[in-house]
């Protein structure tokens, strides 16, 4: 039998149900503040991501799905939906547009990661982005409106660490002095983490290896060097959340896998989860628009894992549908009840009802039996003439009444209790 490739997964309807309800959580929260839908390919140039996400971040070099499209460009399966919005924003001249302009999306990613609860090699985010302003009430509200999604779908023990990453500068003049600190303590390093110190000193705070976790405990912090103009936006940013009752622990250590981070950076975990506990997370990147071949341009952002949410919400499968009607003929082959049945279903949806077509060559017993399980509301029989029904009410047990077909969907309209 051929089964799914390792890391990826079905959605079943079942499942379907919960992130449409997602889906429309996200829709009315993200909408009722100015944020609008947008899509991006599936799979965009490889170079977008290498000069976006950066060189030496995991996601580039070991986790895209990359592959070449037959005629000598690469392409890559998208690892993450921030690089390709500021890209469509650039394409679409979307800088003429009133600022800040607020995308948001729900779409699929794919990173070549080790498979395990929570983490997949296809999985789904629901991200927001705010670009074109820099102010510290754009950092504010992305983090109020995440934690709003993540209450709302009853994800459960849910931290938020908070930290302030401060202009490239900044960075660079703290990386020196991270590095040169690594560098006189390289003997009590991880190998992996001594490879690293000068392509990517801070990753040196992710290791959980215990000898270069009590090096790092004394390490320099960055948060603790920032610029007046950085520490001034933070301590803004932290006095909104603080008024909007929303709960932080300030980590200076936090680290997030992508290069185009500046200035606010925040990661929501969840207890719930085990291992991989990032719910969501995201941040300011000032950058990455003006890297992606732009005018200097700010902007910041989010996205937070579906399949995460899932996992650790507490929000039930919700109900299928209701069933308003089930159509069936009185017997499979008659022409003129097959017609007729067909022509009723079809008739009932444009009204606006719910109706279904028996479809399985059923009696009519296991019709009967087949709109009990469905909870249909009513069952017509459509007889061998297609000119008349026997429509059931089925909550009222026996309750039934031979119809012309043509007074069947005004008679359930109507509501009225049949005789
Ligand atoms: P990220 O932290 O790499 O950020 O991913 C965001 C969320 O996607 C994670 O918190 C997690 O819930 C989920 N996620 C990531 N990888 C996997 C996986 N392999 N399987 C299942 N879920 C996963 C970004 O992608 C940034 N683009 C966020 C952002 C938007 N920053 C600014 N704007």
């Amino acid at each position: 039998m051929i089964q799914a490739p390792k890391g990826t997964f079905d959605v079943l309807p079942a499942d379907a149900e919960r992130r449409s309800l997602l889906e429309s959580r996200a829709r009315k929260i993200l909408g009722a503040a100015g944020y609008r839908r947008i899509e991006t390919p599936v799979f965009e140039s490889t170079e977008l991501f290498q000069r976006g996400v950066g060189e030496s971040t995991d996601i580039v070099q070991k986790e895209m799905y990359s592959f070449d499209d037959g005629a000598g460009r690469s392409l890559t399966l998208r690892p993450e939906g921030t690089a390709p919005i500021c890209r469509a924003y650039l394409e679409h001249g979307m800088h003429k547009l009133p600022t800040p302009v607020k995308l948001w999306y729900l779409s699929s990613f794919f990173r070549a990661e080790a498979p395990q609860r929570g983490r997949y090699r296809q999985f789904w985010q629901v991200g927001a982005e705010a670009i074109g302003a820099a102010g510290p009430e754009v950092d504010a509200e992305l983090i109020v409106l995440l934690a709003e999604l993540l209450e709302v779908m009853g994800v459960k023990g849910t931290r938020l660490r908070l930290t302030s990453l401060g202009t490239p500068e900044t960075r660079v003049e703290y990386r020196a002095r991270l590095a040169e600190y690594l560098r006189a303590n390289a003997d009590r390093l991880a190998p992996e983490v001594r490879a690293r110190i000068e392509l990517n000193p801070m990753r040196a705070f992710d290791s959980t290896d215990p000898s270069t976790r009590e090096v790092m405990k004394d390490a320099p912090k960055l948060l603790d060097g920032l610029a007046p103009d950085d520490a001034e936006h933070f301590a803004a940013v932290r006095r909104l959340l603080d008024t909007a009752g929303v709960r932080y622990e300030l980590d200076p250590t936090l680290v997030r896998g992508l290069d185009y981070y500046t200035r606010t950076l925040w990661e929501f975990t969840s207890d719930a989860l085990g291992a991989q506990s990032g719910v969501g997370g995201g941040g300011r990147y000032d950058g990455l628009i003006e890297q992606l071949g732009g005018q200097p341009t700010p902007a910041c952002g989010w996205a937070t894992g579906v399949e995460r949410i899932l996992l650790a919400g507490s929000e039930q499968p919700i109900a299928p549908d209701p069933v308003d009607l089930l159509v069936a003929p009185a017997g499979h082959g008659s022409a003129g009840a097959d017609a007729a049945s067909f022509e009723l279903a079809r008739e009932a949806r444009r009204t606006g009802l719910a109706a279904q077509l028996e479809l399985a060559g059923r009696s009519l017993k296991s019709s009967l039996r087949h709109a009990d399980r469905i909870e249909a509301r009513y069952v017509a029989i459509v007889d061998e003439t297609g000119e008349r029904a026997n429509l059931r009410e089925m909550a009222t047990g026996e309750q039934q009444q031979d119809l012309a077909i043509a007074t069947v969907i005004p008679t359930i309209l109507r509501g009225s209790r049949l005789t």
